[in-house]
């Protein structure tokens, strides 16, 4: 499996903060935005990334995250010209994908809640064809919307509808088979001159392969597309973290955890930044305040990791 994040885009809703960088770039709380999506590639064992982003962008987001193996990822980057819609990702990313599978994940998209590495690990090990995920929301007719049956068979599927059949948004996480390679390419235009993402899980859903997962109401996704989703998603982390003294999306944390950097790599980033809460708080991980056994209980995911020592 390889993951795709799209992080291009104008980002005019987010001006004028994005005249002079990406907007996932910009910081949710304590860390780029892109870390939160980057972390659920992560969490579901997905090593292998692209990122996509404007020409302009490229060599910021380069200098972020380097190859990635400072969290034990192989990165690459790639290039959208125009923003021409979110399947353009796999157009992009042919090569790529090469015969895999790809998870694709908008990078101002950020999801929390307990239980979510086994979700993503089990969704990405049963996906047949495509796999989307489902939340509910206030204000469905912002987002994608996703309409079931009571057996969470998908009956239809509808971009930004005025009248929305559901109250069940499609986040931006999207597991697909091979096939959508070809797929992608027989999506048009839509009104707003936009390839769009509804309408090649559509595709699916005629063929009879589009899954649904839902998120339960324990769960948060949020998308930082506005200055008011940016803070909003800003204060909720700030919460957690400070209530429970664990960060979300630490990607230093999770390559520890997951075995991919040894404790004294951990230790080495953590004292490149000693001068600040980031930074300590890796420092602390790599001192053991918290054990092992803890942080697996804590995450349920005990399985996943092979922890180097040294
Ligand atoms: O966030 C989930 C929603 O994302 C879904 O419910 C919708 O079905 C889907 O169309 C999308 O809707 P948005 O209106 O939020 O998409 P937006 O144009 O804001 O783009 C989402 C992210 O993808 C944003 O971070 C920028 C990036 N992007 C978008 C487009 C269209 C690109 O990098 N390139 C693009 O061409």
């Amino acid at each position: 499996m390889k993951g795709i994040v799209l992080a291009g885009g104008t980002g005019s809703r987010l001006l004028p903060s994005t005249n002079s960088t990406n907007k996932h770039l910009l910081t949710v709380y304590d860390k780029p935005m892109i870390y939160y999506p980057l972390s659920v590639l992560m969490l579901g064992g997905i090593r292998d990334i692209l990122i996509i982003s404007t020409q302009e962008d490229q060599q910021r987001f380069k200098n972020l995250l380097g190859d990635g193996s400072s969290f034990g990822l192989r990165l690459q980057y790639a290039v959208q010209d125009e923003p021409n819609g979110i399947p353009e990702a796999l157009t992009i990313g042919e090569a790529f994908i090469g015969h895999s599978d790809v998870t694709l994940i908008l990078a101002d998209n950020i999801f929390f809640g307990q239980g979510f590495t086994n979700v993503i690990r089990q969704a990405i090990h049963e996906n047949k064809y495509a796999t989307i995920f489902g939340y509910r929301v206030k204000d469905p007719n912002r987002f994608g919307v996703i309409e079931f049956d009571e057996e969470q068979n998908v009956i239809s599927l509808e971009e930004k509808p005025e009248d929305p059949k559901s109250d069940f948004a499609a986040t931006g996480l999207y597991i697909y088979d091979h096939q959508a390679l070809k797929l992608v390419k027989k999506l048009s235009f839509s009104k707003r001159g936009e390839l769009e993402i509804t309408d090649l899980n559509k595709l699916y859903l005629e063929k009879g392969q589009l899954k649904v997962q839902l998120l339960g109401r324990g769960f948060a996704w949020m998308d930082a597309g506005t200055h008011d989703a940016l803070f909003e998603a800003s204060a909720f982390i700030k919460n957690i973290q400070d209530r429970q003294g664990f960060k979300v999306a630490c990607l230093e944390e999770i390559a520890y955890y997951l075995g991919y950097i040894s404790k004294q790599e951990l230790y080495e980033v953590g004292k490149s930044m000693d001068n600040n809460e980031y930074g300590t708080y890796l420092l602390e991980l790599a001192e053991r305040k918290y054990t092992q056994q803890y942080w697996d209980e804590s995450l349920h995911y005990p399985h996943l990791r092979t922890v180097k020592h040294g």
